[in-house]
């Protein structure tokens, strides 16, 4: 059977108002380039003939320019899920004008199959190499692509020739059957393969092929600064501390990063101790920090879900391509995250706060509890089960107007029981076997920022003797009320709350 290649504008016009739209890719990595900016074009268009026109994106995680940015600008997004961190959708979730909901990024391919949002009308997949029996190699980024392929009615395939060479065998293609008939993940480690290098599609189901060259955009993540170098040394100290005490075992264990500068900073950091091991990693997520570090040879393997790697460094990876064959293997975002999975092979997973409180509540996704920044992606995945679940973040931002750490989170991602570790360029808290008042304790000497010490331990005397987790209602959100009211959360006033 033949499949036609058709235009992009050609593509965009089978999606029809309301259409739930699957896409391939992980970040920006393996992501539509094309088909979604005609298809914006079409929106524009048919919004300025008074035509209503937003369709519902599904996607592995945050995405690119074309998809986000275009789709936001255009005012064309009905349902986002799971995770975005482009400023303009960002920018529309926090002006309600779309219906963002933040999800794990295990759970939406299987929620997908389970049937809780409907049909997936039209999958835009990026391919990089394809036969006519619809036998597809995937680009830089896994994602949700293998349930999308499998549940949607319709696919259009981006073909992309930006990949020079050959991305044959970085994939491992697998979906999970369904209760009640799921069994084990058969990932003892993570190297261990379980599906396939081809993403097998009914070629009945492709309408055409869109030729595409664009490259992933990324552009490097900014290097570390004295802070966030400080948290990753904190970090590498605190698991070489680990390993003395027979703690971590001897060997290591797989490593989970997350993702923005103080995770790219950790990297770095692990890569720099000598203390630290060679250790392999099973993550979501791998940016150029790991390629570095596989290079260098402390990084022997990483299972990921995407290569999320800057321009700069794609080009170089795919000019040694085959030093990285052995050592990299990309997976759908629900078994690079899969719980079972985690907790099997021990993770150490670091991922980062926006704002921690004094009893190791975390938020990463609120500003100020209520302004989405990008979701909770796959944090929750990993950290809920992970062998230690570390958390960081600076001690202040905006140039010490905003505290960290607070007395009680404005919105929480991570509660109390999955945050093991909290990690501050001022120091390490412990949280393991620590009772609330411990926590507090243990956060507020190492963590806060000396600007704000005198303030938290304000509060603790405060909230004393009342109950299991010391807090007095009305002053709990007392930082944040004074940063609202004066743009500074030094100017908080306990004495009124006396
Ligand atoms: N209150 C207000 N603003 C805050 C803040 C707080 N408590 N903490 C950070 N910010 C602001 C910073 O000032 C900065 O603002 P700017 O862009 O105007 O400079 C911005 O938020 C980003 O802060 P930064 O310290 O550079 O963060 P980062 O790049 O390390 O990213 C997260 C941090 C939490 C946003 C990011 O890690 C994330 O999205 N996490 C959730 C998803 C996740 O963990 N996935 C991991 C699995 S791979």
């Amino acid at each position: 059977m033949s499949i036609p290649f058709i235009s992009a504008e050609e593509a965009a016009s089978i999606i029809q108002n309301g259409d739930n739209l699957g896409f391939s890719g992980f970040t920006a990595s393996g992501t539509p380039k094309v088909v979604t900016v005609a298809l914006a074009e079409r929106a524009k268009e048919l919004h300025a003939k008074g035509e209503p026109f937003k369709v519902n994106l599904y996607t592995g995680a945050s995405t690119n320019d074309h998809v986000d940015g275009e789709l936001a600008r255009a005012e064309a997004v009905g349902v986002r899920t799971p995770y975005q961190g482009h400023p303009d959708a960002r920018k529309l979730a926090n002006a309600q004008k779309m219906n963002y909901f933040d999800a794990h990024l295990s759970h939406v391919s299987q929620d997908l199959r389970y049937g809780f949002y409907g049909d997936i009308d039209v999958a835009v997949i990026e391919a990089t190499e394809m036969s006519p029996s619809g036998e597809i190699i995937l680009g830089a980024g896994m994602g949700m692509t293998p349930t999308i392929a499998q549940m949607a009615k319709k696919i259009i395939i981006e073909y992309s020739s930006y990949y020079r060479t050959s991305f044959r065998g970085f994939h491992d293609n697998y979906v999970l059957a369904d209760p009640p008939h799921r069994r084990e993940i058969p990932i003892y480690k993570p190297n261990d393969r379980i599906g396939s290098t081809v993403l097998k599609i009914d070629p009945k189901k492709i309408i055409g092929v869109v030729p595409s060259n664009a490259s992933e955009s990324i552009k490097p993540f900014t290097a570390p600064d004295e802070v966030t170098q400080k948290i990753g040394d904190n970090v590498c100290k605190f698991l070489a501390e680990q390993l003395r005490l027979g703690k971590i075992p001897k060997e290591f264990l797989p490593v989970q990063s997350g993702v923005g500068n103080v995770a790219n900073a950790v990297l770095y950091g692990l890569g720099e101790n000598p203390e630290i091991p060679e250790f392999v990693m099973y993550t979501e997520v791998i940016q150029d920090a790991v390629m570095d570090l596989m290079k260098q040879g402390k990084c022997k393997f990483a299972s990921t879900c995407a290569l999320t790697f800057s321009d700069e460094a794609m080009l170089d990876f795919m000019d040694n391509i085959d030093f990285f064959r052995d050592k990299i293997l990309m997976r759908p975002g629900e078994i690079s995250n899969h719980p079972e999975v985690v907790r099997r092979l021990g993770l150490i997973a670091m991922n980062t706060a926006l704002e921690a409180d004094i009893f190791g509540n975390v938020n990463s996704t609120h500003v100020l509890g209520s302004k989405m920044m990008n979701g909770i992606g796959g944090s929750a995945d990993f950290s809920r089960n992970a062998y230690l679940s570390i958390f960081s973040c600076p001690s202040i931002q905006k140039e010490g107007k905003i505290s960290t750490i607070v007395p009680m989170v404005s919105h929480v991602d991570h509660s109390e029981h999955s945050v093991k570790i909290l990690v501050t360029e001022q120091g390490v808290a412990d949280l393991r076997g620590k009772d609330p008042r411990q926590r507090a304790e243990c956060i507020i000497e190492n963590c806060v920022h000396p600007l704000y010490k005198e303030l938290m331990w304000d509060y603790l005397k405060l909230a004393k003797g009342i109950g299991h987790t010391p807090h007095t209602l009305k002053a709990a959100f007392a930082l944040h009320q004074a940063f609202q009211e004066t743009g500074d959360m030094l100017q908080t006033d306990f004495a009124k709350y006396v």
